[in-house]
């Protein structure tokens, strides 16, 4: 589903990624791990043809996206991907319902469609009653569950998450592992990026991949 072949990248001389070499099937779940700055939002940000790698290859489910052109690489973000950005990126001055269902807006779906999907994300990360609250008075934590619900509103195979439970407490992060172990249940494949320990010992989760420095130690 998700190969990266001989990947190297750098932001201006550093080299942040180097000699990565990945492949991770379809619906698995994976934990990268790593210290801050070791190169995991980057990883992630290449699945999703967010970044080019320098050299190398990203391929996922067969699509070459090292080599696409920005247009259709939203568009590939928009039909198979859905990302949990480790700072949210909500729209602050919009509302709950609008953030979750911006994804599905170029899709133009039906009204009674799109309320399905909301009322069950809402009930399902306890954001019912912030429906109409604008995200930018939102707590942390709340801001990260309308972001989950965001990203797995367009019922994506890929679903990245960065930090995802960062900001949420014990029992909020429970839930959440839970919720990922459902979406394994529907075949999803699902990258965490996190430091969290809660994530390593999951006995549903397929691989840990450690990286130091922008390599890949184990
Ligand atoms: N746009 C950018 N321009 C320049 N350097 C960058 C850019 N994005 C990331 N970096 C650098 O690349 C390295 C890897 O960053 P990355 O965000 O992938 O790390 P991370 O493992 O996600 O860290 P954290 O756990 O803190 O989120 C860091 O040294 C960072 O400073
Ligand atoms: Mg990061």
């Amino acid at each position: 589903m998700i190969q990266l072949i001989n990947i190297e990248k750098f932001f201006g001389q550093k080299a942040v990624l180097q000699n990565i070499n990945i492949t991770f099937k379809e619906g698995e779940v994976i934990v990268l791990k790593g210290v801050s700055g070791s190169g995991k939002t980057t990883i992630l940000s290449l699945i999703s043809a967010l970044l080019k790698p320098n050299s190398g290859e990203v391929i996922v489910d067969g699509k070459k996206l090292s080599k696409i052109a920005d247009h259709f690489a939203s568009e590939f973000r928009r039909d198979n991907v859905g990302f949990i950005f480790q700072k949210y990126n909500l729209i602050p001055n919009m509302s709950v319902k609008d953030n979750i269902l911006l994804p599905l807006r170029p899709l133009n779906p039906e009204k009674e469609e799109l309320q399905q999907r909301l009322e069950k994300l809402l009930e399902m990360y306890q954001l019912k009653e912030y429906e109409l609250n604008l995200s930018q008075n939102l707590s942390g934590g709340q801001q990260q569950r309308v972001a989950i619900a965001r990203a797995i509103v367009n019922d994506p195979k890929i679903i990245l998450a960065d930090e995802p439970t960062s900001n949420l407490d014990q029992k909020l992060s429970l839930e959440f592992i839970q919720q990922i172990k459902a979406l394994k249940d529907e075949n999803k494949t699902i990258i965490i990026a996190t430091h969290d320990p809660l994530f390593y010992e999951l006995d549903f989760i397929d691989k840990i991949v450690e990286i130091e420095n922008g390599q890949i130690v184990s």
